[in-house]
């Protein structure tokens, strides 16, 4: 992969028809119902490019957020503004992050689906239920495996206007495993340019798709109660089977 053309392309693609202002608002709406308060600290896992983050830290929270690819970092860090500092960002994985007391953790955009076993997943949600203060709130988005058993993820192909008359034509090939429930994602990006000059690059990544029921478990095993699960384009929608991207909402339990 051209990982120079990924990262500079990554917003402007993925993450620009995401609405990231209305998902934070609606999981400071949900953390009020749980607690009664706004939360006033909040830490996102994965937090890519830093978009949640941000807002958040709009919303008043100091916010703290940490990824494994320092390349997402240091876009993050590139947009900070605000003379407070607010957000701060770090390149480690939970079990590398030295503060805690959290009222507020969140993992948004898949991030659960690019952990592939089982042990690595219970030390993930373990590592973020140490982290938060006694009573708080993880909230996180994923796949729902159920979903891709009753219809298996297919080739897209998505065509996304940029800034200065360039435009991206994105597909994605999912190969699936044997089981099913490991998917290996290939994408091919062409970019063409307001003067028609063509480039590209490719990438691929790894998703599993866990089911709700492992998920429960897990969280369970690490300490959690699940208080709800949503839709997650909106979380007061219970999930169905059918619901292909879904939100947990768990609470520190012990
Ligand atoms: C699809 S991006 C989502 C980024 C961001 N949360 C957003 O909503 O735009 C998934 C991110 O998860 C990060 N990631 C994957 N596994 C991780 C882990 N174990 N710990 C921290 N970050 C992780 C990846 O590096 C990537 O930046």
């Amino acid at each position: 992969m051209n990982s120079a053309l990924f990262y500079q392309y990554y917003d402007s693609i993925y993450t620009a028809s995401k609405n990231y202002r209305a998902e934070t608002e609606a999981i400071i709406e949900r953390f009020g119902d749980i607690t009664g308060r706004t939360p006033q600290t909040v830490l996102d896992v994965g937090c890519g490019t830093g978009n949640h983050a941000f807002c958040f830290a709009e919303n008043h929270c100091k916010t703290t957020g940490i990824d494994i690819d320092a390349g997402m970092i240091a876009i993050a860090k590139k947009k900070i503004q605000r003379p407070d500092g607010n957000p701060a960002f770090f390149v480690c994985d939970i079990a590398g992050l030295s503060s805690s007391g959290f009222e507020l953790a969140v993992s948004l955009f898949n991030v659960v689906s690019y952990i592939l076993n089982t042990g690595t997943l219970l030390d993930f949600f373990s590592g973020i239920h140490k982290r938060l203060s006694p009573e708080g709130v993880f909230v996180f988005d994923c796949w729902n495996g159920v979903a891709a058993i009753l219809s298996p993820p297919k080739e897209q192909v998505k065509r996304v206007q940029l800034r200065e008359g360039a435009s991206a034509e994105v597909s994605s090939i999912p190969s699936p495993g044997p089981s099913g429930e490991i998917v290996l994602m290939h994408n091919n990006v062409t970019i063409t340019d307001a003067a028609g000059e063509i480039s590209g690059f490719t990438y691929d990544y790894t998703q599993r798709l866990w089911t709700p029921e492992t998920l429960k478990d897990l969280l369970h095993l690490s300490g959690f109660q699940v208080m709800f699960v949503t839709d997650a384009g909106d979380l007061k929608t219970p999930a169905s089977p059918q619901t292909w991207k879904i939100a947990f909402t768990c609470l520190k339990r012990i």
